[in-house]
């Protein structure tokens, strides 16, 4: 079966099921926002943390990638760190726009793209941060590698980048079939430490790799509550 191609009509489907409308951004990446790249100090002030040169600020650029309909895209807005995003399903990326443009936010909802994570439309050295979040465990492997290949490409020498995956202890490297929830029938791919860490391969270094487990009260794990949260800055 080739699930590669059936990801764009089975994720507008997803989001046409009203799955994965998702509003509020994830605390852990306004974590590490605060902490890597721009700290919000007050209600209107923000301290620069990510060291760069005031022309590099005054040019600063983000990609999400995998933006679904842009929560995280809003997030950067709010920080002042110049977003534009991408996804595969055009459904999403209508939704985004949409809702980019009922905040007054028209040049956002204009950098919204439908586009695949292995080939962005942008040039090389382009971001200084690209965010992943929740996205390259939601595709067939293959092409989760490709779409790191694409992140590093359009990120800037030193630039940053986020990556949140689920991981399951019990299944270690395996792609299947989401059979129920909101992304049914989308394919799922579970990682283990070692691969993620073969995923980034040389082209970064791996500033902060930490898993996330959420269990119940007998410690038996939540299903995709276990979440690996990588920063990652890209090597000179
Ligand atoms: C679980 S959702 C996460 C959405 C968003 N990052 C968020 O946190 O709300 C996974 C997203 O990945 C997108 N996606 C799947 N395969 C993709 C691909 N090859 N290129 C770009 N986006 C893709 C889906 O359309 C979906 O919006």
């Amino acid at each position: 079966m080739d699930l590669g191609s059936m990801g764009q009509d089975l994720w507008n489907e997803a989001y046409r099921r009203r799955g994965n409308f998702v509003f509020y951004p994830n605390e852990d990446l306004v974590r590490f926002i605060n902490r890597y790249v721009r700290k919000r100090t007050g209600i209107s002030d923000f301290m620069d943390i990510m060291p760069l040169e005031a022309s590099e600020w005054r040019n600063f650029k983000s990609l999400d990638m995998g933006c679904g309909i842009g929560r995280h895209i809003k997030l950067l807005d709010e920080f002042g760190l110049n977003p534009y995003g991408i996804d595969l399903s055009s459904d999403a990326i209508a939704e985004g726009r949409k809702w980019m443009g009922l905040l007054n936010k028209q040049e956002l909802a204009d950098r919204m793209l439908v586009a695949s994570v292995t080939d962005l439309p942008y040039e090389d050295d382009f971001f200084h941060l690209c965010i992943l979040y929740g996205v390259l465990d939601c595709m067939p492997r293959d092409t989760a590698g490709k779409g790191l290949e694409e992140a590093f490409r359009v990120l800037k020498k030193n630039g940053l980048m986020y990556l949140d995956l689920y991981m399951d202890d019990t299944k270690g490297d395996m792609d299947e079939m989401a059979l129920a929830g909101f992304d049914k029938g989308t394919v799922k791919s579970y990682y283990t430490v070692q691969s993620i860490k073969d995923l980034v391969g040389d082209k970064g270094s791996i500033c902060e790799f930490q898993i996330i487990r959420t269990t119940d009260a007998d410690g038996n794990a939540i299903e995709y509550r276990n979440r690996a949260h990588v920063i990652v800055r890209k090597n000179v």
